[in-house]
């Protein structure tokens, strides 16, 4: 019988390192009932088959609870609204349809496969500028250099955001994403600070939004602040904010661990390197591999809206669910010799991006950048070697990633 204790152990920070040999010893209950009560499920089919089920929700965070501040307006009537505007205007990645498509629809053109291709070239040049600024060094950090500046600095000049401000969002949008990690919501200290990041980030977007309406230009943010629908209704100016910060901390958090935990595939693997260098037609495939993997977005919650039957197990109607993306890459029934990093596969459905109706907007993006990144890197860097390994990794379970990926190198090649 499967440990219920397992998905807890997957948790605890001390496993993040490697956590593969909890994931395939989970695999062996495809539908596991956690000691927490929720429904755990790490089998390829079976998640593939629930992100398509209506009966799965992604509505599943909290109302959220201010505190009690013991000032009658804030606490009886002010909190109580923002509780209930936030609760309302969710971004889309947390609502269900007809919602979730109305807003998605609204910004997926900015998205569309033409426009990221256009945007090839330019970001094939903040790589390169990005390596000439650490010309001179013996030392580097993946992330801090490279993999955490580029996406950022693509995301903020699609929206629209002044580059002289990323900093202030940089803690903001920390904070956010460590929401996605289970059961965090729980704690109250992790709430207060959600909430404060949340209003300090929606009051700065806000403000930008009002005067990218005054003066809008060719961005994401000036669309979502003049939007009209079909009828020629407005978007309500939560839903445009909110989406505005999903955008962000998606482009903050997400393609910074692609990069990274693809050239820590690479440095283990330095036969795949030595090709990359000399064909930097290989990168699509490496970053399709590092997706599958060793995939940035290890899992994803759910809420059951009706009893659900699967693999043999029933799950009841409002039960948490928990979507181990992580471990279906890795299901021996759907990928050949599953453990092996192998670009050259050509089994490549993976769950990296997710599926269904939120599978990742942002997927050709940061396809393109990790791409790129891996491309320049492995043909500059003369020498590399890992300081440590593993490196330190990011605490949560959720977004996968290292917190620094040091490397010795012997030179920057021109
Ligand atoms: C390596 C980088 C990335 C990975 C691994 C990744 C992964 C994912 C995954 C797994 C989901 C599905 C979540 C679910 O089913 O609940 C998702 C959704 C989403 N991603 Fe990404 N993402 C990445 C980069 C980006 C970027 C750069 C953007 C945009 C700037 C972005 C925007 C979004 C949005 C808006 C959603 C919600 C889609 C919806 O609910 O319809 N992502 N992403």
């Amino acid at each position: 019988m499967t440990d219920t204790s397992l998905f807890q152990q997957l948790l605890d920070p001390a496993h993040r390192a490697d956590p593969y040999p909890i994931l395939a010893r989970l695999r062996e209950t495809p539908v596991l009932r956690d000691e927490s009560g929720a429904y755990i499920v790490s089998t390829f089919a079976e998640i593939r088959s629930l992100l398509k089920d209506p009966r799965i929700s992604s509505e599943d965070l909290p109302k959220p609870r201010f505190e009690w501040t013991w000032n009658p307006i804030e606490d009886f009537i002010l909190n109580p609204l923002r509780a209930r505007i936030i609760a309302r205007h969710r971004p889309f990645l947390f609502r269900d349809p007809p919602d979730h498509d109305v807003l998605r629809a609204s910004i997926m053109h900015h998205f569309a496969s033409e426009r990221m291709k256009r945007l090839q070239g330019h970001i094939h040049a903040l790589v390169e500028a990005l390596v000439d600024g650490i010309r001179g060094r013996d030392r580097i950090d993946i992330v801090a250099d490279f993999a955490y500046p580029l996406p950022v600095t693509v995301i903020c000049e699609l929206l629209g955001v002044p580059p002289a401000d990323e900093q202030k969002f940089h803690p903001w949008s920390k904070t956010l994403a460590a929401g996605l990690e289970p059961f965090i919501r729980e704690n109250p200290a992790y709430v207060r600070e959600n909430l404060a990041a949340y209003e300090e980030m929606r009051a700065y977007l806000g403000a930008l939004m009002r005067e990218k309406r005054k003066h809008p230009k060719d961005d994401i943010l000036s669309s979502l602040a003049t939007y009209r629908d079909k009828r020629a209704r407005r978007m309500s100016k939560y839903d445009a904010v909110v989406t505005a910060i999903l955008l962000l901390v998606a482009g903050h958090e997400t393609t910074v661990n692609l990069i990274a935990n693809g050239m820590l595939a690479l440095l283990r693997h330095p036969e795949h390197l030595a090709r990359l260098r000399k064909d930097p037609g290989a990168a699509s495939a490496i970053v399709e591999e590092v997706l599958r993997f060793d995939p940035p977005v290890q899992l994803r919650t759910r809420k059951t809206l009706a009893e659900i039957e699967i693999a043999g197990t029933r799950i009841p109607k409002g039960a948490a669910v928990v979507l181990l993306f992580g471990a279906a890459n890795r299901d021996p029934r759907q990928f050949r010799d599953p453990d092996r990093f192998d670009p050259d596969r050509t089994d490549t459905q993976h769950l990296g991006f997710g599926g269904g109706l939120h599978y990742c907007l942002g997927a050709q993006l940061a396809r393109i950048e990790a791409a790129e990144a891996l491309a320049v890197l492995a043909r500059r860097l003369e020498g590399p070697r890992l300081v440590a390994d593993p490196p330190p990794y990011r605490p949560g379970a959720s977004l996968r990633g290292p917190e620094r990926l040091e490397l010795t190198i012997a030179g920057i090649v021109s």
